[in-house]
């Protein structure tokens, strides 16, 4: 595996693999890489002759008032866990290399960003289109690979390939999860034993928002209602939203 700081020296590994007629298979991160990121490494390996991983703490899709300083950084130990699938490239820039002074040009996906953690997370998915776009221009990848757990993320990550016509085919893989239910994220380990314990009532509410989905319900309002009572009967848990949409 090699490793590539740099924006040109991406591009130009990019393009020579390219240009020897090889498909690559691109998968962004941030990194502190889990089983949730190795599943979309996997499927690249699986279905691209080269893949190239990139880990960027982009602070662009950081509130201000969010975890940007304390977000995990465990580069060795992500280097180590690609190198054993035998990714081929991991690209790591640094802010200033992505972000270099004058830097003000940015992309927004005007009407998908409203809702959901658009609304809780202002600005969020501007810069999440921007970097993604930064970043497929760089790699320029037939594929790229995003999971359904950023549910959100990946339709606004749709909307701006089609939307700007980008030559890249995205593909959404499944929700890799714990044993009890709950989905893996990098921010799990921001939980202390007793929230994580408490964590699995998001996925025991969905559950159950399937099962009255398959029973016959289906007025959005009474599902959300199901789905809030029970993650209000858990005392550690807070609600930010809880919204059906179809
Ligand atoms: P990050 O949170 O590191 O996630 C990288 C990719 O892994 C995303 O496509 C995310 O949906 C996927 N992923 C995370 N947990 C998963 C799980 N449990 N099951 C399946 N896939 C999972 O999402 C980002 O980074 C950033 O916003 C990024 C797209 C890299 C732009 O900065």
């Amino acid at each position: 595996m090699i490793r590539i700081q740099t924006v040109a020296g991406m591009k130009a590994e990019a393009r020579r693999q390219s240009a020897a007629g090889r498909t690559l298979g691109f998968v962004p991160t941030m990194g502190a890489l889990h089983e949730g990121h190795l599943s979309l490494v996997r499927e690249s390996r699986r279905t691209a002759a080269v893949t190239v991983v990139s880990i960027f703490i982009n602070p662009l899709q950081f509130g201000g008032d969010e975890d940007y300083k304390k977000y995990p950084r465990h580069i060795e130990r992500d280097a180590a866990l690609l190198e054993k699938e035998g990714v081929d490239v991991l690209f790591l820039p640094d802010a200033s290399e992505m972000y270099p002074p004058g830097f003000q040009t940015t992309v927004e996906v005007v009407r998908l960003q409203e809702y959901l953690c658009g609304a809780a997370r202002p600005g969020h998915f501007k810069g999440v289109a921007t970097v993604v776009l930064k970043l497929l221009n760089i790699v320029r990848p037939e594929l790229a690979f995003f999971g359904q757990k950023d549910a959100q993320q990946a339709v606004i990550l749709q909307r701006v390939v089609a939307d700007l016509n980008l030559d890249v085919s995205i593909r959404i893989m499944p929700i890799v999860r714990e044993p009890d239910g709950l989905a893996l994220s990098s921010r799990n380990a921001y939980l202390n034993p007793g929230e994580r314990e408490a964590a699995a009532i998001l996925s025991k509410s969905l559950d159950e928002a399937r099962r009255a989905f398959e029973g016959g319900e289906r007025r959005a309002e009474a599902i959300t209602a199901r789905i809030r009572d029970i993650i209000v009967g858990e005392p550690r848990a807070r609600i930010e939203y809880v919204e059906t949409v179809g």
